[in-house]
């Protein structure tokens, strides 16, 4: 039996092999290539969450994982709750971290949608909030469940519109707190072309309107968030890629 630790070296390949990564712009356009195949058969619809359908790539649901272990968030605030099985794929870290709530914001929360989250195992560790996610009131009704001095996570996955994602980074990236994340879903829209942006949606967003643009202006008008190179570099089969920055101050 060997007792060599190898971790350390492990952990540096997996750096430097994830920053590699990010650079060869050939995978990230066979990416591209594969998605825009994959969403033909409403790839990111097919997967489950414990029961619940989760609107998510499995690559976007590691990553969340990663970072939520790694930041030890108290509250991870969601825009877009759909059918919930996002905000419950949280909720299971957060319990088996012991810690935590989920607050899931959405416009039109369906009455079975509502039912099969709050008879969930999972769903003492969210609280489900109505309305639009740039709504005062909204922000209001989310702000008085933050507790002082709790750390805070946002992920933006509602309207993936230009303004609404810029109105959502202006309201929810102050709420971050220092070490934790903001995760702007659906960044990938960003790369596409008129060709290969998805047509089966009730919404279309196009290079220009949509969550990229948005995340890009917000950042040149505050200077709290950064990219994270590594988890981003590595994504590659993402819906998200770019969208993981840190709140660094
Ligand atoms: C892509 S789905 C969310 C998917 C979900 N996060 C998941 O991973 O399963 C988008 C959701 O955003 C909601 N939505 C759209 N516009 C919104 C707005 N202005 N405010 C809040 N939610 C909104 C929709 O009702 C829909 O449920």
């Amino acid at each position: 039996m060997s007792t060599y630790d190898d971790r350390r070296e492990f952990e540096e390949n997996k750096r430097k092999q994830s920053l590699a990564l990010g650079a060869d712009k050939s995978a990230f356009n066979h990416s591209i290539e594969l998605i825009s195949e994959l969403d033909k058969h409403d790839y990111s619809y097919l997967w489950s969450w414990m029961g619940v359908p989760i609107i998510q790539l499995p690559a976007d649901v590691m990553a969340t994982q990663e970072v939520i272990w790694a930041t030890k968030p108290d509250i991870i605030i969601e825009t877009g709750v759909a059918r919930g099985g996002s905000v419950l794929f949280m909720a299971s870290l957060l319990e088996l971290m012991g810690n935590g709530t989920v607050i899931g914001v959405d416009i039109d929360i369906r009455a079975h949608n509502r039912d099969s989250i709050e008879s969930h195992p999972m769903s003492k560790r969210v609280k489900l909030i109505e309305g639009g996610s740039a709504d005062a009131d909204t922000l209001a009704k989310v702000r008085a469940e933050i507790p002082e001095n709790a750390r805070v996570m946002v992920v933006l996955d509602s309207d993936h519109s230009r303004d609404h994602v810029l109105a959502e980074c202006r309201a929810y990236g102050p709420m971050v707190t220092p070490g934790c994340y903001m995760v702007v879903a659906d960044t990938l829209v960003g790369h596409l072309t008129a060709e290969n942006a998805p047509k089966k949606r009730s919404k279309i967003w196009y290079q220009g309107n949509e969550p990229l643009s948005a995340l890009r202006d917000y950042m040149t008008e505050c200077d709290r968030f950064e990219v994270d190179e590594v988890l981003n570099g590595k994504l590659v089969l993402s819906s998200s890629p770019g969208g993981y920055v840190r709140c660094v101050r």
